[in-house]
C-alpha cells in the first residue's frame, strides 16, 4: 500500500515537502500538489525528514562491562597497557565464552533498542569476542537473531583477527591458518556478511591481516579494517589495497593512505567515541580526506572497552567538536557514507526514489540540532521499511 508523508522538509532539497513510499521502498518525492496514486496520508507536522541512520561499526554483542578498566585509565594505564596485562579485548573474550547465547541476545537487544530509539535503521554489528569456534558462532546467531526479530536492518561482520586468544599465545602465524579455515565455515552457514581486523602493534601485523583478506577475497566477502588507531601501521593502504568498504579509526593515518583510500573508493570511518573515551589528542587527518574526497563516516564503535556508546546522535556531535566537521558532514556521515561503508549505497542512504523506505521525521527548526544537543531524546518519528514505529 502507497503512503504519502506530507508536511515536511528535507534538508539540501527545497522543493520537497511529500514523499511517497510503496511498501519497503521510496517511489516518489517532490512537491503536494504533484502527489498520486497513494492510499493513505501522513502528516508529519513540519519535521525535518532524514533518511533512518546508520551506524557503520558496532561491536554491540559482548559478555560484559569494563567500566573498572575506565577506572584504571583514569588513573594513568594506558588502553594498550590494560590490554597486555590481559584485560581489554581478552578481558571480555572471557565473559563472552562464558555468556549463554540468551543472556548475549537479551543484554544485546537492550543496546541495540537504544540505538533504534535514537533514529537507527540499519546497523553493522561485529564478531570478535568470541576468538573459538563455538563463540564466535554464538556471537553471529545472536546477531542474525536480532535481525529476526527487531526492525533494524543488519550487516554482521566476521572480526576473528581481533586478538590473540590465550590458547595461540605467541603463534599469531597459526592462529591466523584457523582464521583462514574457520571463516568458510561460517560463511558456509550464511553467518557473516563482511570480514574485519584489527591492524595494530598489540593486535594482527598487515602481512597477517592480508592473509586473512586473501581468505575473505577467496569467499567473495567484502573487507573492512581497524586500522592507525593506536600507530601508523600501513592500514589504510592496506584496506585499500583490497578495495576494502572502508577503515576506521584512523587516527594515526598518513597522506599516502588517505591517497590509496581516496583512489579505492575505500570510506574513512571516524570513532569519536573510541578517540575521546581513550583521551586521545591525535584527531584523524580530516583536511587531508576533504582534500582527497574520500567520503567520512561516523559510527559509534558500541563496545565495552574503549566506546560504550548507546547514541550516534552524540557521536555526530562529538564528530563537529572534536574532529570539525561540520553538521552536514556528520549527517552524511550516519546516512549515505554510513551505507557506503557496509556495501549498501545503491539501496539505502538517501531519500530518493528505489530507495530504502527507511526515514526519521524529527521535530526540531534546524537540522544541525541533530549534532547540536548533548544526549538525551529528540522528539521524532522513525519509519522503517514503510512502516512508522509505534508511538
Ligand atoms: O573498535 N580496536 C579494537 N576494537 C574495538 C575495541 C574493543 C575493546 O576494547 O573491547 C574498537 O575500539
Ligand atoms: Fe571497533
Amino acid at each position: 500500500m502507497a503512503t504519502l508523508w506530507h508536511n515536511l522538509q528535507v534538508v539540501g532539497q527545497p522543493k520537497v515537502n511529500a514523499i511517497i513510499t510503496d511498501g519497503p521502498t521510496i517511489r516518489w518525492l517532490g512537491a503536494i500538489d504533484d502527489a498520486r496514486d497513494y492510499q493513505q496520508r501522513h502528516d508529519l507536522a513540519h519535521a525535518w525528514v532524514t533518511p533512518g541512520l546508520i551506524d557503520c561499526h558496532t561491536h554491540l554483542v559482548f559478555g560484559a562491562q569494563r567500566a573498572h578498566e575506565f577506572d584504571l585509565r583514569l588513573q594513568g594505564q594506558s588502553y594498550a597497557q590494560i590490554a597486555q596485562a590481559g584485560g581489554g579485548i581478552a578481558a571480555t573474550v572471557q565473559a563472552t565464552r562464558e555468556a549463554t547465547h540468551e543472556s548475549l541476545y537479551q543484554s544485546a537487544k537492550a543496546r541495540l533498542l537504544q540505538l533504534i530509539t535514537d533514529g537507527v535503521t540499519t546497523v553493522e554489528i561485529k564478531s570478535g569476542y568470541g576468538l573459538d569456534a563455538p563463540s564466535e558462532r554464538k556471537m553471529l546467531q545472536v546477531i542474525r537473531q536480532l535481525a529476526q526479530d527487531l526492525p533494524v536492518t543488519i550487516r554482521a561482520t566476521a572480526l576473528l583477527a581481533h586478538a590473540l586468544p590465550a590458547e595461540f599465545k605467541d603463534e599469531p602465524e597459526r592462529y591466523i591458518d584457523w582464521v583462514c579455515q574457520i571463516l568458510p565455515v561460517l560463511h558456509a552457514d550464511q553467518l557473516i556478511d563482511a570480514v574485519d581486523a584489527f591492524c595494530e602493534h598489540i593486535a594482527f601485523t598487515p602481512a597477517q591481516v592480508a592473509r586473512v583478506f586473501d581468505c575473505a577475497k577467496q569467499l567473495h566477502l567484502p573487507v573492512k579494517l581497524h586500522a592507525e588507531q593506536l600507530s601508523l601501521q600501513g592500514g589504510g593502504a592496506l584496506a585499500a589495497r583490497y578495495q576494502a568498504l572502508s577503515a576506521d579509526h584512523l587516527e594515526y593515518l598518513d597522506e599516502a593512505g588517505v591517497a590509496a583510500m581516496a583512489k579505492a573508493g575505500t570510506v574513512a570511518v571516524l570513532l569519536p567515541g573510541a578517540y575521546y573515551l581513550l583521551r586521545e589528542t591525535k584527531a584523524p587527518p580530516i583536511e587531508l580526506l576533504r582534500h582527497y574526497q574520500v567520503p567520512m563516516a561516523i559510527a559509534s564503535d558500541c563496545n565495552p572497552g574503549t566506546s560504550p556508546s548507546l547514541s550516534l546522535r552524540l557521536m555526530m556531535n562529538m564528530a563537529c567538536t572534536l574532529f570539525r566537521l561540520t553538521p552536514a558532514e556528520a549527517l552524511a556521515g550516519v546516512t549515505e557514507h554510513g551505507a557506503r561503508a557496509l556495501g549498501m549505497s545503491a539501496t539505502t542512504g538517501r531519500l530518493a526514489p528505489g530507495f530504502a523506505a527507511d526515514m526519521v521525521a524529527w521535530q526540531i527548526d534546524d537540522p544541525a540540532e541533530l549534532c547540536y544537543w548533548l544526549g538525551g531524546q529528540l522528539p521524532h518519528q522513525r519509519v522503517y521499511q514503510g512502516v512508522c514505529d509505534a508511538a
